[in-house]
């Protein structure tokens, strides 16, 4: 590996002082009209550009169908890149320096004209520019042009070796095939005239500075490591949530689904990063040869094993109080067949069976038009022997947890329990975090900078292998199979804006386990109750909650029973029963319940059922009345409820009793 590449991987791109720029090249971005080129790949030159990372010499050679002359491609890409630039302020000057190397030749890419023309149009910029014969080509198209641009560009002479000197790259963006058998056979087109090491498979998720983190952390620091396995990891869980919908992408979404538009691919890279084997170095194969044998030991399911270990969603549309739709369902997005069975929520449980993580359960879940983003990877560790605790107050222990904040929250947290101040023996869970934007200058990156720094390097550590994309399609193959054969009875299965379907929490809590929500501020912000909390009153109550969904018609609170957790509606209905049976109060998103038999520690005074599907919060009793013990001023709000809900009377006393 070039040492400046070592250099520059050490920390990132952050640290332009100490990182060379790119290597001379002239990039040909074929689909240069289309999406990806603006939003993109300019942005990212534009960044690279500013902070002295990409060579003086340089050129882009943009092409597509549509009749651009260079100058009507400059213009739009000054246009653009004004709304598209992910800087702070503006560098008019940067930029022009940058968009005089733009040029553009239209054409199809069946033309075996156009080659002719690139040809010409490469040799001219390279001279000009100094590029040394080096060329990338950038395909930002629809991947059935993959294999016929290898063909063409071949054909026309610009492999290595037939075109002067410098080197030759393809980049090829995603999706990298729509099953196991078009990935393969895409494979064959590519290769077929060029080596593997001349293609560089995008996967934007290896671009995320969070997610190149997860190597760094593992294998640079030398206290987590030694327990990196399954004598002391329980279980460890990949949240995708997307807040978003379909965006109007529907017709390319109907043919696809969240298994293969985030699963197979950015979410296996995450998981092969963080459970693969320690690579024999940071070269880019040594890491590829580790994730591809890492994806190669996941369990390929049979059909049974794929009804029991993954469930699918789809989201069906928002409704308000009276049933009314607010937003539609997928369904009734544009360009989606509304009888259509594509899932836009998987949840799986994978097993790794190999001598690390046999045994270890893997949670991945992920979907659109959820109650809001995030990505995080919560890694679970046993829990430490209760029994020691024997004679204290202290009844129950949560596990360790370290978890990955990949976004929008970028940082690194660990959770473990910590001795109350005070004469006894009380545990409250803490943590630990480190914070990016606390640590470093927040980035500026669109993922795609490292991207085309590293390809001009030749350094391929952030693409995919031809080997790797396979074994993933391997994994995902028979769930496709499967529910191609088998379609959903219930689609669709969850609210926009709620958490899921709930057979996704059946499927954890078969295992005696639950899934780790990664609960915010912002969000117990929207509780009355919580609104003006301060700091660290929302820490604890955050660091404390618990999830639970419940189907429609779901009893949540049995009367008669003891109460020893009260709830939060995140999202839905629930109806408290009185004595006659009669409804006595609907309760919404926000309002919480099952607090009185809490506080007086007496038996549940009423029924409490789920009136549609519920996403609930649940805190437990003990950790309830210590937080109350520390902020007085709930402890008052929480009296003013239960006198203006129940006219019950509680007696502060009541309130902060440890048990
Ligand atoms: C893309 C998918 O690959 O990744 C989108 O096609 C998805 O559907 C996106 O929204 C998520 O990327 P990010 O970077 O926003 O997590």
């Amino acid at each position: 590996m070039p040492e400046s590449i070592q250099v520059a991987r050490a920390g990132g791109l952050d640290a332009p002082e100490t990182s060379p720029p790119t290597q001379p090249f002239v990039m040909v971005v074929f689909g240069a009209s289309g999406d990806l080129t603006k939003r993109l790949l300019v942005p990212a030159l534009y960044n690279l550009a500013c902070d002295g990372l990409l060579s003086e010499q340089f050129a882009l050679l943009g092409t597509a169908m549509e009749d651009l002359s260079t100058d009507s491609f400059r213009a739009r890409m000054s246009e653009d890149i004004k709304k598209f630039h992910t800087r702070q302020d503006f560098d008019q000057p940067a930029w022009d320096r940058l968009v005089e190397r733009f040029h553009y030749v239209p054409g199809g890419f069946s033309d075996p004209g156009l080659y002719e023309t690139l040809r010409a149009e490469v040799a001219k910029l390279d001279a000009k520019f100094g590029c040394q014969g080096n060329v990338l080509f950038y395909f930002a198209v629809a991947p059935r042009f993959f294999g016929l641009l290898c063909d063409n560009l071949a054909r026309a002479g610009f492999k290595q070796g037939q075109a002067g000197g410098g080197w030759k790259r393809c980049i090829v963006e995603k999706p990298f095939g729509t099953d196991l058998d078009s990935a393969r056979k895409l494979n064959a087109e590519v290769l077929a005239n060029w080596r593997e090491s001349e293609i560089y498979r995008v996967d934007h998720y290896l671009g995320k500075e969070t997610v190149q983190n997860l190597l760094a952390f593992r294998f640079s620091n030398g206290m987590f490591e030694p327990l990196w396995n399954k004598h002391f990891i329980d279980n460890i869980q990949f949240n995708v949530a997307e807040a978003v919908d379909v965006e109007g992408r529907g017709g390319y979404y109907d043919q696809s689904g969240v298994l293969r538009d985030m699963m197979q691919n950015h979410m296996f890279q995450m998981l092969a990063y963080l459970c693969m084997e320690v690579p024999g170095s940071f070269e880019a194969d040594a890491i590829r040869n580790e994730k591809a044998k890492l994806l190669q030991s996941v369990r390929h399911y049979t059909p049974a094993e794929v009804d029991r270990y993954v469930v699918r969603g789809q989201y069906g549309p928002q409704l308000d109080d009276k049933g009314n739709v607010v937003k539609p369902g997928y369904r009734q997005e544009k360009d989606v067949n509304p009888a259509s069975n594509t899932e836009t929520y998987a949840a799986a449980r994978l097993h790794i069976d190999n001598w690390r993580w046999e045994g270890v359960p893997v949670y991945l879940r992920s979907g659109k038009a959820l109650w809001k983003r995030g990505t995080e990877i919560v890694v679970e560790f046993k829990k430490a022997p209760e029994v020691l605790f024997r004679g204290t107050p202290v009844t129950q222990l949560s596990p360790n947890r370290l978890i990955f904040h990949i976004q929008p929250y970028q940082g690194i947290e660990v959770r473990f329990q910590a001795k109350i101040p005070g004469p006894r023996l009380h545990l409250q869970p803490v943590h630990m975090r480190f914070s990016y934007g606390d640590a470093f200058k927040g980035s500026r990156y669109t993922g795609y900078e490292v991207m085309l720094y590293s390809c001009s390097y030749g350094d391929a550590t952030l693409f995919s292998r031809g080997d790797l994309v396979e074994a993933a399609w391997e994994v995902a193959q028979p769930i496709i199979d499967r529910w191609k054969e088998k379609p959903p009875a219930d689609f669709p299965n969850y609210a926009r804006a709620s958490w899921g379907p709930k057979a996704a929490a059946d499927l954890i809590a078969r295992d005696g386990r639950q899934w780790h929500e990664v609960v915010t501020e912002e969000v117990l912000r929207c509780v009355p109750l919580f609104k003006d909390g301060d700091r660290l009153f929302l820490e604890q109550v955050v660091m404390a909650l618990h999830a639970r969904q419940a189907e429609a018609g779901e009893l949540v609170i049995k009367k008669g029973d003891i109460g020893r957790e009260l709830y939060l509606v995140a999202r839905g209905q629930v109806e408290v029963i009185g004595e006659t049976g009669k409804v006595i109060k609907l309760l919404r998103d926000g309002d919480i319940f099952g607090e009185i038999a809490v506080l007086t520690s007496q038996p549940r005074t009423a029924d409490v059922r789920a009136k549609t599907p519920c996403d609930l919060f649940v805190l437990d009793k003990a950790d309830f009345s210590r937080i109350l013990r520390d902020n007085p001023h709930v402890a008052e709000a929480v009296k003013q409820i239960a006198k203006e809900r129940y006219r019950i009377n509680i007696l502060m006393e009541a309130l902060i009793a440890p048990h």
